[in-house]
């Protein structure tokens, strides 16, 4: 009984590792860039659509700290696409209510690209009912270096006892303190691995992976995988008798 229960909930939050660019453009002949720059078309239209499905978090990830060893011309191209995303996108997110949030090493980003991100979060800080946010120079080990410093650090000061053995007295200094955990992973192209993303944070998440390339990657693609989400039973460590029962 228990494997059969399905729960209707829907995520609350979903990440997506956008992958699969260079394949499409290659398919195409095209270059890499052109790749990503139909990558950021889907992106825009998956925004739009986890406001339409209810998804309060979208977390994407769109640059990770590794990437800066692909060769330069494709980085360069990647960047700038960042800041024409976020100077064309601003207005959209300040329509639709949707606050920008970034994680990573922000501060090793280009200075123009460091400028437009702040200024696109600073137009929709005052925004609460939906959440989008980019991993950008993203890497989960570099996220918990980051954070063990800083525990360390809040240890020392005094504002954190060193007797603590509780998961959340760490979890604040992740960069990611003040969104919920992702209840779904999405990762397109056909790759089955996790790739440095949210380590951390999908202890608990369920996996979706699909052999569509991000730039056909739609609305409909994204349904299927929230359906995929609701056949599946999350347990938390508990019992499926627990689940099916909440209140035994
Ligand atoms: C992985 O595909 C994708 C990236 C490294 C970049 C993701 C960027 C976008 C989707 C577009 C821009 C988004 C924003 C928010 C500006 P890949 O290049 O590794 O593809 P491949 O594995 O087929 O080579």
């Amino acid at each position: 009984m228990s494997g059969e229960s399905i729960h209707y909930i829907d995520p609350q939050h979903i990440g997506i590792i956008m992958d699969g660019n260079g394949r499409w453009a290659k398919q195409r002949g095209h270059s890499r860039p052109r790749g990503h720059k139909e990558g950021a078309q889907a992106t825009r239209k998956i925004i739009d659509a986890c406001q339409e499905l209810g998804i309060r978090y979208l977390t994407l990830y769109a640059f990770s700290a590794e990437n800066w060893s692909r060769p330069d011309i494709e980085v360069k191209a990647l960047m700038e696409l960042l800041e024409f995303f976020l100077s064309r996108e601003t207005k959209t997110l300040i329509k639709r209510r949707v606050r920008l949030h970034a994680i990573g090493r922000i501060e090793e980003l280009p200075n123009s690209a460091q400028r437009a991100l702040k200024k696109a979060m600073a137009a929709t800080e005052e925004f609460d009912d939906w959440h989008l946010t980019l991993a950008l120079n993203y890497s989960s080990r570099n996220e918990v270096l980051d954070a063990a410093k800083a525990f360390a650090q809040a240890i020392s000061s005094g504002e954190t006892s060193p007797e603590t053995r509780d998961w959340a007295d760490f979890a604040k200094h992740l960069y990611t303190s003040k969104i919920p955990d992702p209840d779904l992973i999405i990762r397109t192209s056909g790759e089955t691995r996790i790739s440095n993303f949210l380590l951390m944070q999908s202890a608990y998440s369920e996996f979706y992976f699909t052999d569509t390339l991000w730039p056909d990657f739609d609305k409909a693609q994204l349904e299927k995988a929230i359906a995929c989400y609701h056949k599946r039973e999350r347990r938390f460590g508990k019992t499926g008798e627990q689940i099916a029962q909440p209140t035994a």
